[in-house]
């Protein structure tokens, strides 16, 4: 199924809540929380507080991107938080498969995600556990950069790989998504859809149909 997630981070954080209630009745399904510690990225955004608080918003599916060193310390508490699906960087494990395991422990989605210049063999023997991978088409940290172009062809191989292993799980993009480049990283092979300044820099509502209407095929 093809869905849009789009990023808080690009939202207004004085009336957060209002900002998540409007793209979820606009239709997005599911909505893109960024952590981030100032370690394994520059910045540091919000993190377990924030996350409780804005639960009580929205039912839908809390789509939580950790940019965070060593995301195994926070899993736990990520998912009484209210995280449905919790995405790790290959890049910040010291032990991949272990982290994925515990967030399936949990019972909830478990996602892989890479940097622009990481190979994707870096994932290959945990292809099988993951429900998600995000290709990220920026480097993490910030919202509003531009996409990387090498990126796109990063999706085609990834979904080139899960074709001829025969999986099912969803690849996510994240970083410069726009209403003009997101049909070519759907072509791509890419489902589930990141957009934040894309979404929230102007009228959430009127953007997140945009996205949508282009997402379903219309
Ligand atoms: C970047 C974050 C993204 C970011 C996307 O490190 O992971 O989710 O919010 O923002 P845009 O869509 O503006 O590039
Ligand atoms: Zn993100």
């Amino acid at each position: 199924m093809n869905c849009l997630s789009p990023s808080i981070l690009s939202a207004d954080f004085s009336k957060l809540g209002e900002e998540i209630k409007t793209v979820d009745e606009a239709g997005a399904q599911y909505i893109h929380i960024d952590v981030m510690d100032g370690s394994f990225v520059p910045s540091i955004s919000f993190g377990m507080p924030v996350i409780r608080s804005i639960r009580k918003c929205t039912d839908k599916i809390f789509d939580v991107h950790l940019m965070i060193d060593e995301p195994i310390r926070y899993i736990d508490e990520l998912v009484d938080c209210g995280a449905d699906l919790i995405t790790v960087h290959a890049e910040s494990c010291k032990h991949l498969d272990r982290t994925i395991e515990a967030i399936k422990e949990r019972g909830i989605i478990a996602g892989v995600a890479l940097n622009p210049a990481t190979p994707l063999t870096a994932i290959e023997h945990i292809l099988e556990k993951v429900d998600m991978v995000l290709i990220m088409t920026v480097n993490p940290g910030f919202g509003g950069q531009k996409l990387i172009p090498y990126t796109i062809d990063k999706v085609r191989q990834l979904k080139k790989m899960v074709q001829e292993r025969k999986l099912k799980l969803d690849i996510e993009v994240d970083g410069g998504v726009n209403l003009s480049n997101v049909e070519t990283l759907m072509d791509a092979g890419a489902n589930i859809i990141v957009a934040g300044s894309a979404v929230f820099g102007g009228d959430a509502e009127e953007n997140t149909r945009c996205f949508l209407n282009l997402i379903n095929g219309g």
